[in-house]
């Protein structure tokens, strides 16, 4: 299977009017408003300066936050400046979206000058609870004010922004319907890397899948398990545990409690039938860690005690997992083995990322918790690749199709 979306190679720039849409969205302090982590933005550096390079002009939307997630809803002028400070060249910031002071601004946009246009989230449209409650197709998005307004004033739209892929939203899914359409090179790489897990990977390929939301590892694991990629799953966290209880192992009142509170019960059926349907594939925890009298205590699966919460994977468990990882040609992980933020319960995440890292197989991980996991204990470059996508990730991993590659696979065979 190949990728079917135009790159930015053969695009003669020079002279373009280019509207680039990335993904910058960023934590930010809630004190301070500063940008805590710059990695999305430092990712976009590459994309600016091809285009720039080229000899394009370049009017950047974004989106920063959202309603739901309001005390990150800013504007985005600390990203502009961030931008300027990393491409040594300047890049300005106008604080509206497609006004008249954005029209203005870019029907004079000169080749080399850069423009950041307003948070994208102050329309209605652009806010993701909208796309929850008013479904659009991409050609009614294209009628929306921002489409409208901001495509006849471009030669060409590029995309770079993979982690919001999932959003269905006019900047991500509509301009395509109306300009030649490219998507630029983080977009490729990422979207690469994940198509390439999913249908192109060297065996034996190992997923590794822990964390506390295990609807996400539950979802990714399908596919994996349906087409034939997955040789072995490591099931860890929470994940790990619920398998357990599906394999008859006791796991206790205290932890079943947990689960029933957390709505999670059900995914032990679940569970049943994977290992029902696929008895070689998994990997289940060999002994687990709990709390006692503020110690950390481990216990073998088969002894575990009955009034206990488990909050790491033991090292029978992380020796296990490792020598499975070291033959690994292809490694995907996502979620942390236990919880590593408490020193008492952080061995196990520490061993699987080591494991991860010390594997000659190509190894690829996403999701804010699993990367802010794993660059606690290792050195991120010795990951193959690591994505900048959350939500998006997880969703192309269940086999979903994502609104950016269905409009840009729709551009693409349309000739835009
Ligand atoms: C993300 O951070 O996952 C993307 O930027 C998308 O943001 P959203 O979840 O607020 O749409």
């Amino acid at each position: 299977m190949e990728i079917k979306m135009r790159s930015l190679d053969g695009i003669n720039l020079n002279g373009k009017k280019v509207l680039l849409r990335p993904d910058i969205n960023s934590p930010i302090d809630p004190q301070t408003g500063a940008i805590v982590s710059d990695d999305r933005i430092v990712k976009t550096i590459p994309v600016i300066r091809e285009l720039i390079d080229g000899g394009a002009a370049v009017a950047i939307i974004a989106h920063q936050g959202d309603t739901l997630d309001y005390q990150n809803l800013t504007d985005l002028s600390a990203h502009a400046a961030r931008i300027e400070e990393l491409l040594g060249r300047p890049v300005e910031y106008l604080d509206d979206v497609c006004g008249p002071a954005a029209i203005a601004r870019v029907k004079a946009l000169q080749p080399g000058e850069i423009v950041i246009l307003g948070n994208l989230r102050y329309l209605t449209e652009e806010v993701s609870t909208f796309e929850k409650d008013v479904k659009l197709t991409a050609e009614q998005y294209g009628r929306t004010r921002l489409v409208q307004r901001l495509a006849p004033l471009f030669d060409l739209y590029v995309n770079d922004a993979f982690s919001a892929a999932h959003r269905n939203a006019a900047s991500m899914v509509a301009f395509q319907e109306l300009l030649p359409t490219a998507a630029g090179p983080l977009l490729f790489r990422e979207y690469g890397e994940l198509f390439n897990v999913l249908h192109n990977a060297v065996k034996p390929v190992v997923f590794v899948l822990g964390g506390a939301k295990i609807s996400d590892a539950f979802g990714m694991m399908k596919p994996v398990l349906e087409n034939g990629t997955a040789d072995t799953i490591l099931t860890t966290g929470v994940t790990g545990i619920v398998f357990l209880a599906a394999a008859g192992i006791p796991i206790g009142e205290k932890e079943t409690n947990f689960l029933r509170d957390k709505d999670l019960l059900g995914f032990i059926d679940d569970a049943k039938n994977y290992l029902l349907d696929y008895p070689e594939k998994f990997v289940l925890p060999l002994d687990l860690a709990f709390e006692k009298n503020g110690l950390r205590v481990e216990a073998d699966a088969a002894d575990l005690p009955g009034n206990a919460l488990f909050l790491d994977i033991g090292p029978k468990t992380v020796a296990f997992c490792a020598n499975v990882l070291a033959g690994a040609k292809t490694i995907f992980a996502n979620g942390p083995a236990g919880l590593y933020e408490d020193e008492r319960f952080a061995a196990g995440t520490r061993g699987i990322w080591e494991a991860i890292a010390a594997s000659d197989g190509h190894s690829v991980i996403g999701g804010g918790d699993t990367v802010s996991s794993a660059s606690k204990f290792i050195d991120l470059s010795r990951i193959t690749y690591v994505s900048t996508a959350g939500g998006a990730m997880v969703r192309f991993m269940s086999g979903k199709k994502l609104p950016l590659i269905l409009a840009m696979e729709k551009a693409f065979a349309a000739g835009r």
